[in-house]
């Protein structure tokens, strides 16, 4: 059976996959940041060589310095995270023959397009966290370990801190909330990237693949806030639209970063389901969610 290691496992997304895992039942060892920093290669050596890692063996690194504005003034701590540490557990991957699933995003992209970038379209960063996270994937394949590099975008779980926990928790203590409608992008419901990653993890494959996966359909920022509070039986129009002028960021949005999952389905591997539904079913799950608070 296969057993998995998984880095970040507090994070949003290595929480879901931790959880996925347990309840069907797979072989599955997860870390958080204070167990294994995946920049510290004394960490990297012993944590491989402790848990009985082999060729059967798959990491799953969803260890990552996230904070996108933060970043532009802490590149040197961001450039140890995104592309150190990426780089570490990729070389020790191909040491013992093992695969890596390396998450990425869609912030490698200068997300300028206007029709969603294929995983071979060329890269172009326009952020320190884009710049970092290129240089993670660069080191993974570089390394000669059989990698799989998965950009998503746009995660969410419905909960507190993330947009659709925001949107929920803005809905209760406003009458408006401006939301930007210049900047599309695909919603993607951490558990359904979960699911995929754990599908993934489940296949052999070799060499070095880039593949994309989000939820499917594009959506701005805007239609999600406005669909947000539509599944939880508010008015979508005290959502008002506004632009990314607005809201000025240390760290510039992509305009248009829909990620193309024709690699993935080429694959494969399942296509996640629309946004939409996603989001339908993740608000019905989460503890803001009607279910759980109405039963
Ligand atoms: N969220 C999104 O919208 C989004 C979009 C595109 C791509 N992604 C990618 O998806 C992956 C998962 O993101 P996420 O949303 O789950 O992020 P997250 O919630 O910020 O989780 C990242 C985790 O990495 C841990 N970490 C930080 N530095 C570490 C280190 N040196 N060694 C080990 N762990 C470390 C953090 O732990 P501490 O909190 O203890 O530091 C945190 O638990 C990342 O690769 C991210 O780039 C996310």
């Amino acid at each position: 059976m296969t057993n998995i290691l998984l880095t970040g496992a507090r994070g949003q997304l290595g929480t879901r996959i931790e959880t996925l895992a347990r309840s069907a039942g797979l072989a599955i060892a997860a870390f958080d940041s204070s167990q294994w920093d995946i920049a510290d290669l004394g960490a990297v050596e012993r944590i491989m060589s402790s848990n009985d890692v082999t060729p059967n063996s798959v990491v799953i690194n969803c260890a990552a310095y996230t904070a996108v504005d933060a970043a532009e003034s802490d590149e040197a701590v961001a450039t140890r995270v995104n592309a150190v540490g990426p780089g570490n557990l990729a070389d020790a991957c191909a040491r013992v023959g093992a695969r890596l699933i390396h998450v990425s995003t869609d912030y490698v992209f200068p997300g300028d397009a206007h029709t969603p970038y294929e995983s071979d379209a060329p890269t172009g960063p326009s952020t320190v966290y884009g710049r970092t996270k290129l240089a993670g994937e660069e080191a993974v394949r570089e390394s000669g370990a059989a990698s799989a590099i998965v950009r998503t975008a746009w995660v969410y779980s419905g909960e507190a801190g993330d947009f659709v926990g925001t949107m929920r928790r803005l809905e209760a203590e406003r009458e408006f909330v401006d939301v930007v409608d210049d900047q599309i992008g695909s919603p993607t419901y951490s558990l359904d990237l979960a699911a995929g990653l754990l599908e993934l993890a489940a296949r052999p494959f070799t060499g070095s693949t880039t593949l994309h996966a989000t939820n499917a359909g594009q959506a701005s920022w805007f239609d999600l806030a406005r669909a947000v509070f539509e599944e939880i039986g508010a008015d979508p129009n005290r959502v008002r639209p506004c632009s990314s002028a607005q809201f000025v960021r240390p760290a510039p949005r992509p305009a248009y970063s829909v990620l193309s999952g024709h690699a993935w389905a080429a694959a494969g591997l399942s296509p996640l389901r629309p946004w939409r539904e996603a989001l339908h079913d993740a608000l019905g799950r989460s503890q803001f969610g009607r279910s759980a608070a109405g039963g």
